[in-house]
């Protein structure tokens, strides 16, 4: 079955595809506009073995504004408590006969290896510190609808780059696009082998920001942390918070983004982060919704064909 579990396995045209047909879905989104035929008849089974605010209420209301019937399984009142594996509860909900399966597990790896045994369409919603998908193809729409392209622009992540899964599918999309990317992070939470992307790498935030067009800021992700050094949240701001001192290195009209959840006061100003004429973190969060009916649309399109063709049990 046609998955989305990752953005190394998309091309230059797939990418620019699923974004021109999320930006007509967040057209149609602000207009009203409602498409409940694209996934009607269909069955969406949202599994999150991970907390999510974002991620999940917005592939709920893209199946809803799209028409699929959507189940969430609520994984805390489920029989995973009771010693249940991946695998089992994955065909347990796959006798269900489900259409889309997205899903979200602390584990990097558990997602593709779930959908070798499914069949229907399954969709990363975040796996572990390896991809997370949607929220790469999200910022990939953000940036373009403020900076009118995606190709040639200087971004700089910044943060904890070492646990984050949303860099890791940024730093692949946007070097896909033929961006200038640039990781800024402490050398502790900096992974071995970025060099390899093809990125800049910097431990100073003033000189890693200079005339950026984009800077994404990430999440201290302490709860991965296991047992490793965990910087004071005060000298974390001190030295790589975002604060419009900071901001002021990279170009005047250089946007602020972060995916979300945030802590304020630590990787970021509360104030700066407010800043509708720098920050576009709203933005992202409303581009999710359009991004998962764009990713939702495409698969279920894909999935009646090779149905059709035989090449998936209908
Ligand atoms: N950005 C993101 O994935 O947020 P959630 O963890 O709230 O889904």
């Amino acid at each position: 079955a046609p998955h989305l579990l990752g953005i190394e396995h998309l091309g230059q045209d797939e990418i620019t595809a699923l974004i021109d047909l999320a930006d007509r879905y967040a057209e149609d989104n602000r207009r009203g506009v409602a498409h409940r035929d694209v996934l009607a008849g269909l069955t969406q089974i949202n599994m999150f073995f991970e907390n999510s605010t974002r991620t999940q209420a917005s592939f709920e209301l893209a199946g809803q504004r799209l028409g699929a019937d959507v189940m969430n399984m609520g994984i805390a009142s489920s029989s995973v408590k009771k010693g249940e594996t991946l695998i089992d509860t994955a065909l347990t909900l796959n006798a269900m006969r489900p259409d889309l399966l997205v899903v979200r597990h602390p584990n990097s790896g558990a997602v593709d290896l779930l959908a070798q045994k499914v069949n229907c369409a399954v969709l990363n919603a975040g796996d572990g510190r390896h991809e997370h998908p949607t929220q790469a193809l999200l910022d990939a729409l953000t940036i373009r609808r403020a900076k009118v392209r995606l190709h040639r622009l200087s971004i700089a992540i910044c943060g904890d780059i070492a646990h984050s899964r949303v860099a890791r599918s940024n730093i692949m999309l946007l070097g896909k696009m033929e961006n200038r990317v640039r990781l800024i992070a402490p050398p502790t939470l900096m992974p071995s082998g970025v060099a390899d992307f093809g990125v800049e790498v910097f431990d100073d935030m003033r000189e890693g920001l200079r005339d950026v067009d984009v800077v994404m800021m990430l999440r201290l992700q302490k709860e991965r942390m296991d047992g490793g050094f965990i910087p004071s949240e005060r000298e974390y701001f001190h030295r790589y918070g975002l604060d419009a001192e900071k901001l002021a290195h990279a170009k005047p009209d250089a946007i602020v983004m972060h995916p979300g959840p945030m802590n304020r006061g630590v990787e970021i100003d509360g104030t700066l982060a407010d800043d509708i004429n720098r920050s576009v973190i709203q933005e992202q969060v409303e581009m999710g919704v359009a991004v998962r009916m764009a990713a939702m649309d495409m698969l279920a399109r894909n999935l009646r064909e090779a149905r059709k063709a035989g090449a998936v049990p209908a």
